[in-house]
């Protein structure tokens, strides 16, 4: 496995390349990845008026045509034509594009991934449809994960919108993108479960609850896929990483995961059973292990747990080299070995390793793996096409030639408005003293900091096709904001991180280029250039937090403190006197205990995208009341992690107020997260009040409403989400002491009230047992509303 396996970057810094470079070989795969951005494209819409003609004409649909077709289809295939429909490549120096064409001809690649753009796509599907003695279409898939040209806040951040609507549209915005460059599958959404955020990977999921994070899955599906995944305007989405990578112990990237099926079932495996309920296409399998047995040879879970418990019909995709892992692993003597566990265990699509090319061929000859085997992966690769659109058009989304964009990246490709709207949904307000927000636009702002101008890390990691010189940052952001009615004076303050051996790890992790680049000046004198700015003006925002690449896959940290000198660099921006406000951009929860204490505002902005600078002066300069709320604990240190406050009920609680010696604790430090899942303030004061049940007591099958008075106390409209978490006193199994079960986000204006109802049945109240069987069982049950998941209003209620 090459080191590039991450993000696709196109930004100034990788240079318009061509493809005869490509061709030699001459280039690795992430410039690769550059040149491919050179090509253009028109809209979807003209794209469905001017579909190519397709080599097999218009399939019909139905199912029963469908089985049909392909079982006539796969009649006509020889065992290499087979194993070639289970073979996805990414172009790279281990495979020139010249190579690929002819291994495409040649009837040996079902798709590609990473190569989006149309022109580069196009000779590749034409080597397809008109070379290759079956004329079966290829398939283009990419990592489509919060944006495609243009980039949307992080899945963590899109989660703290608590806003499904939202996180839809950016799918729907982001499958379009992705279309117009002949894109017809996602590898997304990501719905790992994160407890732990030394995880870098945390920030390319929805953070902590299953209930949310099964939302967030299930709004991701339906915006990519929109009502059918074989529209020229709609993507296959891939749900991933399948399963429990969320889980790996330490937190430590790719590392092994040992889970009770109870934990599994209760919080890990719900949100990618949502994303294949809402119809899903496909599963990518996780990289590590579960309880000793790889997910990529791991029956159980792909047999059957995906297919034969929750029906899965889709396709199956290996991460990247996962199949020659498997000798890693140790699970496998030898790469036949592993085909054959792998393509057992239910792998349909390797994806870019050359195993099943290599071993699958020897394995049905000697009868070790049956033909019935072989078509089985194939039959769901073929099915994946066809529910692609791709046999009825395999230029569904590439469209003709003459309409290929000029710029890929020209502006007018990207989608501002939504960005923007979508961001300032994100951005968690985590402190407010003395109404130091919304700042006003005047007098002289001191923006200080490493992230203040920097459009590469706001766009976050997974950032598709995103372009840095495309991105606002929050400097260009603010300037925008406050043009001609206030002053903006700025220094960098300190790098982000000061140790040179993490820098260098960083560059040669993902980046074709160096893209961390550091000031050589000394953190000294970065310091005293940002105080004596801080004392020029009257208010100081401080944008500090992690580089993109710190919170990335193989970006597992040991610490989540605040990185290098940047606390130093608050603590003297703090010392001036100057209203300080910390603008945070990172991708996963940082112990921020001293800026929750000193600083006099604090926004959690994650990785915004492009329109991230705006979306923040909107907030800032109250163009927008912030309504996010976290999505994930906030641990006060590493050493407290899981901090998670759905966790079960113990036998020695720790007790607010009563301590005691031997109780569940860590005797340095405060209990309880530092700020809890749900939290989140506005610029608006609300409360919630009234809780009242409609019935002290149900039986079973019946339902009760859950009733409270939300109200915008404060001066601004405002929006505020109230959650609704249920708490199962007594049970077969200890419980949870509480879990998400519903919530709403409503918008008040100054003043108003408005009641709130959930209704509460059996399924908000039924769990898995310890026969891993869902049951609703008698007893007694409390119902808690709140706008965070720790100060709640409660009530209880009987099941009979
Ligand atoms: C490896 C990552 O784990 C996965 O999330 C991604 O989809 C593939 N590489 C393809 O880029």
């Amino acid at each position: 496995m090459d080191n590039l396996n991450g993000v696709p970057v196109a930004d100034d810094r990788v240079a318009e390349s061509r493809m005869d470079a490509i061709e030699k070989g001459g280039l690795s795969r992430r410039q690769a990845l550059g040149a491919m951005v050179s090509a253009a494209l028109v809209p979807v819409a003209a794209a469905n008026e001017a579909l190519a003609s397709s080599p097999r004409g218009k399939a019909a649909s139905g199912p029963a045509t469908k089985k049909a077709f392909i079982d006539d289809l796969i009649g006509k295939m020889t065992v290499d034509e087979k194993v070639g429909q289970l073979r996805l490549i990414s172009i790279g120096p281990e495979m020139p594009f010249a190579q690929i064409v002819e291994e495409i001809a040649a009837g040996r690649i079902a798709g590609s991934f990473n190569t989006v753009v149309r022109r580069d796509n196009r000779p590749m599907q034409e080597a397809a449809v008109t070379r290759s003695r079956l004329k079966i279409p290829l398939f283009f898939a990419y990592d489509v994960v919060h944006g495609h040209r243009t980039t949307f806040p992080i899945p963590l951040g899109l989660a703290a919108s608590f806003d499904m609507a939202a996180i839809e549209r950016m799918a729907r915005v982001s499958a379009i993108e992705a279309c117009n460059d002949g894109v017809d599958m996602t590898f997304a959404p990501m719905v790992d479960i994160s407890h732990d955020p030394r995880w870098g990977r945390t920030s390319e999921g929805f953070g902590e609850d299953p209930y949310l994070v099964s939302e967030c899955a299930r709004a991701s599906v339906r915006g990519f896929q929109g009502p059918s995944p074989d529209r020229p305007d709609t993507i296959m989405a891939a749900v991933k990483h399948f399963a429990l990578y969320g889980a790996v112990e330490g937190g430590r990237d790719y590392n092994t995961v040992d889970m009770s099926p109870l934990r599994m079932h209760q919080i890990y495996l719900p949100p990618y059973r949502a994303a294949i309920d809402e119809g899903a296409g496909g599963v990518m399998v996780a990289l590590n292990s579960i309880n000793g047995v790889p997910a990529s040879s791991n029956t159980w879970l792909m047999q059957d747990l995906l297919r034969r418990d929750w029906g899965f019909k889709g396709v199956t995709v290996s991460d990247h080299g996962a199949i020659t892992e498997l000798t890693r692993h140790g699970v496998a003597r030898d790469n036949r070995e592993a085909a054959k566990l792998a393509i057992k265990a239910g792998i349909d699509l390797s994806m870019a390793d050359q195993v099943y090319l290599a071993e699958l061929p020897g394995l049905v000859a000697s009868g070790e793996i049956k033909m019935a085997e072989l078509d089985a992966c194939v039959r769901e690769v073929l099915g994946a096409k066809y529910d692609m659109g791709l046999f009825a058009n395999p230029f569904l989304r590439m469209g003709k030639k003459e309409d290929d964009p000029v710029d890929v990246r020209a502006d007018d490709r990207l989608h501002r408005e939504p960005a923007r709207a979508i961001a300032r949904e994100t951005l968690v307000l985590l402190e407010n003293r003395n109404q130091t927000l919304p700042l006003k636009k005047q007098g002289t702002i001191a923006l200080i900091g490493p992230l203040a101008d920097s459009g590469l890390d706001i766009l976050g990691s997974w950032s598709a096709q995103g372009v840095a010189t495309q991105a606002v940052t929050l400097k260009a952001g603010i300037e925008k904001a406050i043009e001609g009615k206030a002053r903006l004076l700025t220094a960098h303050g300190t790098n982000v991180l000061d140790d040179q051996k993490v820098v260098d790890y960083l560059n040669y992790l993902n980046w074709d280029k160096p893209e961390v680049i550091q000031d050589p000046r000394s953190v000294e004198a970065m310091i005293a250039e940002a105080v004596s700015v801080a004392q020029q003006a009257d208010v100081v925002i401080a944008a500090v937090g992690e580089l993109r690449g710190m919170s990335h896959e193989s970006s597992s940290r040991v610490s989540i403190e605040m990185p290098g000198s940047q606390r130093k660099l608050l603590q003297a921006l703090k010392a001036t006197g100057k209203p300080l406000v910390v603008v945070l951009m990172n991708g996963r929860p940082l112990a921020i205990g001293w800026e929750k204490d000193n600083a006099d505002a604090l926004l959690e902005t994650w990785y915004a995208g492009t329109e991230g600078g705006n979306a923040i002066a909107d907030v800032l300069f109250g163009d927008h009341n912030p309504s996010a709320k976290l999505p994930i604990s906030f641990p006060r240190s590493a050493g407290q992690i899981p901090t998670y406050y759905n966790h079960l009920r113990i036998g020695r609680p720790f007790t607010p107020g009563k301590p005691g010696n031997y109780t569940s604790q860590y005797f340095e430090e405060e209990q309880g997260a530092l700020y809890p899942f749900g939290f989140g303030l506005s610029y608006s004061r609300f409360t919630l009040s009234g809780l009242k049940l409609s019935a002290a007591r149900i039986s079973r099958g019946q339902k009760l409403t859950a009733e409270a008075t939300l109200t915008n106390e404060g001066a601004y409209e405002g929006a505020d989400v109230v959650q609704l978490y249920i708490s199962d006193n007594y049970a077969s199994i200890a419980r949870p002491v509480k879990e998400l079960k519903g919530f709403t986000k409503l918008t008040l204006k100054s003043g108003e009230s408005r009641v709130v109802r959930f209704e509460i049945g059996e399924d908000q109240l039924k769990f898995v047992n310890a026969e891993l069987r869902e049951v609703v069982e008698s007893g007694r049950f409390t119902v808690q509303l709140g706008l965070d998941s720790r100060d709640v209003l409660e009530q209880g209620f009987e099941l009979v």
